[in-house]
Parts: structure tokens; sequence; C-alpha cells
């Protein structure tokens, strides 16, 4: 049998595929043990039981093998929630909390608003917001039937009731009805992208990722079925890659959208462009 310490040694056998190893073993040993990481710092010498060091074994393989450490441990925090992942969809990324900071600035006077987010995955954009005000109404579709029964489930795991949750490609299955703000992560790397090919995103669903036209065809459907869903004065959040924001930037010109501009995630990238339905119209 093992200690906890020599097994938090085997860091050394991911330093090739990750860039956190380290972060990587002890994430992998907490969940076999069902315990958090300050247990594994607090009982070093510890020893495993063999049935959970076969369990950790085999998922250091898949580690090593690439696959991202949020499916193998079927979880990621994102905003304050702790989310179940599974392969229908992305693993949120820390970066899509500037949806979240921009969508929270814009309602922050709005008592009993209505919300919609598109392609909501494993719902974390969605409860994220409506986990700030139980008196708004959020309502998220995503195309994928075993998307939309994760994010249900994440909602009911984290105990946000204001939530619904339905299958619909974009606004097809939405029933007409004016909202405060639509926000939205659409897939939007473009297919020829030699990134696909290296690192987690191996192993995430081409439909979560991937959009034609360079990546801005979910883009520009949205920008342009929008319109017809947003209040006078109401906002669209879309989240896009760092060198989309001009590109996206026109298209909400060219579609007749105000106050339109491009916000930077914490490591300075241009992330998500914002435009208001004209008050005046
Ligand atoms: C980039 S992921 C974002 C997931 C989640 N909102 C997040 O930020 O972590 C895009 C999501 O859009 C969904 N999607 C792709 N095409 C769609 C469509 N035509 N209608 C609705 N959702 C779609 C995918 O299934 C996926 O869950």
């Amino acid at each position: 049998m093992s200690s906890i310490a020599e097994l938090l040694a085997s860091r050394s056998s991911l330093a090739a595929v990750s860039d956190t190893p380290g972060l990587d073993v002890e994430l992998l040993l907490a969940h076999c043990l069902d315990k958090d990481r300050s247990y594994l710092k607090t009982w070093p010498e510890r020893e495993v039981g063999e049935q959970q060091q076969q369990q950790f074994a085999v998922l250091l393989q898949r580690r090593q093998r690439g696959e991202p450490i949020a499916y193998l441990i079927g979880s990621r925090g994102f905003w304050t929630l702790d989310l179940r992942v599974n392969a229908s969809t992305l693993i949120p990324r820390p970066e899509t909390e500037l949806l979240v900071e921009l969508a929270l600035e814009k309602l922050a006077d709005t008592a009993l608003a209505r919300i919609l987010d598109l392609g909501t995955g494993t719902g974390a954009i969605a409860l994220a917001i409506a986990s700030e005000n139980n008196h708004w109404q959020v309502l998220a579709c995503d195309v994928q039937a075993e998307a939309v029964a994760l994010a249900q489930d994440n909602g009911q795991q984290n105990k946000i009731h204001n939530v619904e949750f339905l299958q619909s490609n974009w606004f097809a299955q939405i029933p007409v009805q004016q909202f405060d703000l639509i926000v939205s992560n659409p897939p939007y790397i473009d297919p020829a992208d030699p990134h696909l090919a290296q690192g987690d995103v191996r192993f995430e669903p081409r439909s979560a990722l991937v959009a034609a036209g360079k990546g801005l065809a979910d883009i520009r459907h949205i920008i342009q079925q929008a319109q017809a869903y947003l209040e006078p004065g109401a906002w669209l959040l879309l989240e896009h890659g760092y060198d989309q924001g001009p590109a996206v930037r026109e298209l909400l010109h060219t579609q007749g959208y105000s106050a339109v501009a491009t916000r930077q995630d914490i490591a300075g990238m241009d992330r998500v462009s914002l435009a208001q339905y004209p008050a005046t119209a």
C-alpha cells in the first residue's frame, strides 16, 4: 500500500500533458478518497486503500492521455457554484465569468428581470446569474438534450429554482416574449483552428466549440434573431474569440444595435461584445 505523499509524487508523470501537474494529482486523489485537498496536506503519511489506489491509477492514466480533469472528477467550480460536467458539453471556463459580471452590471437596477441564456451547456451562466437574485426569472436553452438534463440537475444540486431549461435550436422553441437581457457563450471556433487538435478541447464535443463561417455563424444568427426578443433598451452579451471583437462589433452595428462595445477578460484579451437594442426604434 502507498501513502498519500507517495501517490502525490506521481505528479511528475503528468508534466508532459499538464501545466498544473501538482494540482491535477491532488484533485484526482482527493476525488478518489472523497475528501477535499486540505485532507491530503494534513495526512500525507496515511495509507490509501487498495480499491482507491486502483481508481487513482486508472484516472491518472486517463489524465496522462490528456483527458480534462473536470471530466475525470465529474465537476468544475464556476462563480460560486459547483457544477457537474460531462462529455455532452463544454467545461465552464473562468473567462466566461466576465459574461456574468457584465450581466449583473447591466441588471443592477432591474428588480424583476427576465433573462435568456442561449447554449447553456452545464447551465453555468444561467445559474450564476439566477443565484444572485431570486426575483429574476431566467430561461436557458441548449440544442443537446443531454446538456439540458445536466443543466437541470445542476440547478437542483445548487438549489436554484428561478431558472427554466428547455431544448431548443437557438430561438426555435423559445416562445416569443421580451427579455431584459440575452446572454450567450455560443460555439465560436473556426473549424480550421489547429488548437482543436490540442489539449483539453480534443475531448469536448465539437457541437459546443465549432461554428461555420470562421467561427461566426452562430454569433451572426443570434445577433439577427435576438432583436425580436429584446425589450427596447435591453442588452445582448456575447462571448467570442480573442480575435473576433471587430467582426462581432461590425455585425452588431449592421443589425442596428447601439452602445456597441467589447470588454477584455482577466488575461487582457477581447472576450465579450455587448450592445443595446435601440431604446427608440
Ligand atoms: C461554448 S458552449 C457554452 C456552454 C456554457 N454556456 C458555458 O459557457 O460553459 C456552447 C453551447 O451551445 C450549445 N449549442 C450549440 N449549437 C446550438 C444551437 N443551435 N442551439 C442551442 N444551443 C446550441 C452547445 O451544445 C453548447 O452547450
